[in-house]
């Protein structure tokens, strides 16, 4: 499913480490406690250090789906928005919707935070063990649906399948007729 052209210039899929980027807004794949954790979350509060976990103290946690955002004290992005995604079951306990839901809710704070740079982790494909293709898919879906309103929307990957993952699906398909 090629995207277009038009949104391959807004969105961009790295292969990276996002607590190194300098964009407006980093989104961390959060716990319903949003008291930190291992994998982005923990990179993310180990970075931005000690304050950030103070200013997640205040928030009260975060229902699985929404989001909510702090400063990002010692990033180089100036926010951090906490989302948080589904464990992954079996696909049939409202997982896509709550994913995709995450992802919107992320969108929602940084547009109101006025972020014109957005990165995203690949919500849920660590330890809450979503399937990277689908979860991919309802990324890329929502990132579309919002590359009018950014600069710039990085899919910032770890790992290498889901970079490539995001690739292939951002990549223009021959058939449609978008240009190469
Ligand atoms: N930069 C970018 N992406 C990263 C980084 C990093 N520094 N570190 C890990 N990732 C990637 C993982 O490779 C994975 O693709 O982030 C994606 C999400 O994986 P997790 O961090 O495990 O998050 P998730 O699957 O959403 O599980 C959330 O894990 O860390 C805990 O507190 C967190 O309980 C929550 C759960």
């Amino acid at each position: 499913m090629g995207l277009g052209a038009e949104a391959s210039s807004v969105i961009k899929v790295i292969q990276y480490d996002i607590t190194d980027l300098d964009v407006d807004a980093v989104v961390n794949a959060a716990n319903t406690t949003l008291l930190g954790g291992g994998g982005v979350d923990g990179a993310i509060h180990r970075a931005a250090g000690p304050e950030l976990l103070e200013a997640c103290r205040k928030l009260g946690g975060c229902p699985t789906g929404e989001a909510r955002i702090t400063p990002g004290f010692r990033l180089k992005a100036r926010w951090v928005i906490h989302s948080v995604g589904p464990v992954w079951r079996d696909g049939a306990h409202g997982e896509p919707q709550l994913l995709e839901s995450c992802y919107r809710s992320a969108f929602v704070l940084a547009k109101e935070a006025k972020a014109r740079s957005i990165a995203f982790p690949c919500i849920s494909t660590g330890v809450y063990r979503y399937p990277r293709q689908e979860a991919a898919r309802i990324a890329l879906k929502v990132m579309y649906d919002h590359n009018g309103n950014f600069r710039s929307i990085v899919a910032c990957c770890f790992d290498a399948e889901n970079a490539a993952i995001y690739r292939k699906l951002l990549a223009p398909s021959p058939l449609s007729g978008d240009d190469a």
